[in-house]
């Protein structure tokens, strides 16, 4: 299949263009910048310059090169994660307008269909739930605190795109990945290192979040484009939702570090409200039983 990917220089993007790579696609990288195209041709993908904010531009490259599929990762927050709301003012204009621009351009170019990149968060952050919930629960959570704008934009993309096949030749699928550890991961590298050098403490709280390892979103995300069900949304985490509590304690004790002390959500709170709402008190222990078996993806034990 040929493949466009937006969002290709993005965290989950260079492991994606390396996996459609292996498995024989043709992949294109979209980039805004020219820097940033030598990253997407390492990865044996053509690296192509578009801003998705300009509906004419992103439409002409997507006619241009007339793809099969079309991925979007279009996400952008800060390098080590958002800390307050404010800070997801940029991925909200992509939900609201730049993913918009995209689909509308896959659309008028029958595309046949279009993969985009979610988040677990789009159930919101509601405090209790079930023990495990699935695709079949509407959106329960309630945003954070001053977050109802950016919670919104993102529901609003992904109904955009789960609707597309309905009045349009371009079927959508939505993948709501957890949050991601692994290699390359920015904020995960930060925490290894200050888990090093003793510096992590444990979080306390009651939240539970899903989470999921960056080549097994790869993999996922490829499974989506060759063999997603138009019109349907997966649920892409590993089998092991933890609090944050429990990540930093099992990363302490890989690196033979002694028992992190505990520091209190509220706290944490203080100095960075969004991690604090999002790890400390949301509810969001996620079953990936429908990507099993629909997509045959299984994440990768670790
Ligand atoms: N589920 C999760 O845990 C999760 C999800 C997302 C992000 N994060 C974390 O958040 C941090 C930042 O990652 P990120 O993926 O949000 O941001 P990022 O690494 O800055 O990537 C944003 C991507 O979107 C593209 N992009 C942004 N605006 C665009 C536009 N107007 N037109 C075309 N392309 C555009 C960028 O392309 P160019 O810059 O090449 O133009 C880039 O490829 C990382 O630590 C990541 O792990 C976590």
């Amino acid at each position: 299949m040929r493949v466009l990917v937006a969002g290709a220089t993005s965290v989950p993007g260079i492991p994606l263009l390396r996996e459609l790579g292996e498995r024989g696609h043709d992949v294109i990288g979209v980039t805004r910048s020219p820097g940033k195209a030598g990253e997407i041709s390492a990865r044996g993908a053509k690296p192509v310059l578009a801003d998705v904010l300009d509906a004419a531009q992103i439409s002409s490259v997507v006619k241009e090169f007339a793809p099969d599929a079309v991925v979007s990762l279009l996400t952008t927050l800060p390098k080590l994660g958002p800390i307050r709301i404010k800070d997801f003012e940029p991925a909200t204009r992509l939900w609201s307008r730049g993913a918009g621009n995209l689909l509308a351009a896959a659309q008028q170019a029958g595309v046949a269909r279009v993969v985009a990149e979610s988040v677990i968060f789009a159930y919101g952050y509601g405090a209790t739930g079930p023990a495990r919930m699935d695709e079949t629960d509407p959106y329960p959570g309630p945003p954070p605190r001053g977050g109802a704008e950016m919670l919104a934009a993102l529901r609003g993309m992904e109904r955009a795109v789960l609707g597309s096949g309905e009045h349009s030749n371009t079927e959508g699928i939505v993948l709501r990945y957890g949050v991601f550890y692994g290699p390359g991961v920015t904020h995960d590298e930060l925490f290894r290192k200050l888990a090093r050098w003793w510096a992590l403490p444990a979080m306390t709280g009651t939240g539970i979040v899903s989470w999921v390892h960056i080549e097994d979103v790869a993999k996922a995300t490829a499974d989506a484009v060759e063999r997603g069900g138009g019109g349907e949304l997966y649920n892409i985490v590993d089998d092991r939702p933890q609090s944050f509590g429990d990540y930093v304690r099992e990363l302490n004790g890989r690196l033979h570090r002694p028992r992190p002390w505990p520091i209190s959500h509220r706290l944490v709170g203080l100095l960075a409200p969004y991690p604090a709402t999002a790890f400390g008190t949301t509810w969001l222990p996620l079953s990936n039983a429908k990507a099993k078996a629909d997509l045959g993806w299984t994440p990768i034990p670790r």
